[in-house]
């Protein structure tokens, strides 16, 4: 496995690649790797002959008083993580690599990006949506894959890819949790130990609306404030939403019917957390 920080080297070994008529598959990370994102990169293996993953702490996806200094770093774990599980290559450049001084072009979108997470962070999706195609046309892989814990991305991704006829297959990959039910995230390591167990408040209210959902419920507010009870009840919670839209398109919903996304952000101390589920119905 090899790791660069060059923008050229990368696109040499692609060329190569393809020109050897191997299928190429990108797993985007900002690095402190988890099982949830071995679990993207697992996949890509499985389904391409050759695996970049990209390990970039994206500043411009950072609101000026968001955590872009404090957010976890380790490039060695990381790197023995895509090793063991078959990566080929690691693209970590340096945010110069990646932004001139004079950087001037962002992708924006409207709609899908200003609900849920995009109302408390305006800026985020176009910082996403930008490196997201920067690391697109780096790479130019065949298959680019996503989790599903970050739902409005998810959605955000498939909107851009469509409409700027973007040709890349875009794979969603389920959440994975901690026994305990937590979703991983590299931001679970802000946690102290009081925190860490209120934290369980979020996959247990969505573990709740979820069984409302199977058996029957489809009012949208009735199974919000059920979920948002089991929240309030937990001292060190704070939430920012818990909302009900539809997975596509992020409007918010006021039945549960066609593909539903209930998804939550909530502060625990000073960290925010987000999890959700899809049901389709
Ligand atoms: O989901 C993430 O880790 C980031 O938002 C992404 C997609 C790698 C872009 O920086």
């Amino acid at each position: 496995m090899e790791i660069t920080g060059s923008i050229k080297e990368v696109r040499r070994q692609v060329k190569e690649w393809k020109k050897q008529g191997l299928s190429v598959g990108l797993v985007p990370t900002m690095g402190y790797l988890h099982e949830g994102h071995k679990s993207l990169i697992d996949r890509a293996v499985k389904e391409n002959d050759r695996v970049v993953v990209s390990d970039f702490v994206n500043p411009i996806q950072f609101g000026v008083n968001e955590d872009l200094s404090t957010y976890p770093r380790d490039i060695e774990a990381d790197k023995k993580l895509c090793e063991a599980a078959g990566a080929d290559l690691i693209f970590h450049p340096t945010p110069e690599e990646m932004y001139a001084a004079d950087f001037s072009t962002y992708v924006e979108m409207q709609k899908v990006s200003e609900g849920l997470c995009g109302k408390s962070r305006p800026t985020h999706f176009r910082g996403v949506c930008t490196v997201v195609n920067k690391l697109f046309n780096i790479v130019m892989p065949d298959r680019a894959y996503f989790g599903e814990k970050d739902a409005q991305q998810l959605a955000v991704i498939r909107r851009m890819v469509r409409d700027l006829n973007i040709d890349i297959d875009i794979v969603g990959c389920p959440i994975v949790r901690e026994s305990d039910g937590l979703a991983k995230s590299s931001r679970n390591t802000y946690l102290n130990e009081a925190e860490r167990k209120a934290a369980l408040v979020l996959s247990k209210a969505v573990f709740a609306g979820k069984k409302m959902m199977e058996e029957g419920e489809r009012d949208a507010e009735k199974i919000l404030s059920a979920m948002r009870g089991i929240i309030e009840a937990e001292p060190l919670a704070r939430i920012d939403y818990v909302e009900m839209v539809d997975a596509d398109s992020i409007a918010p919903l006021e039945r549960a019917e066609g593909r539903v996304l209930t998804a939550m952000a909530v502060y625990i101390g000073k960290t925010r957390l987000i999890d959700n589920f899809i049901m389709e119905i």
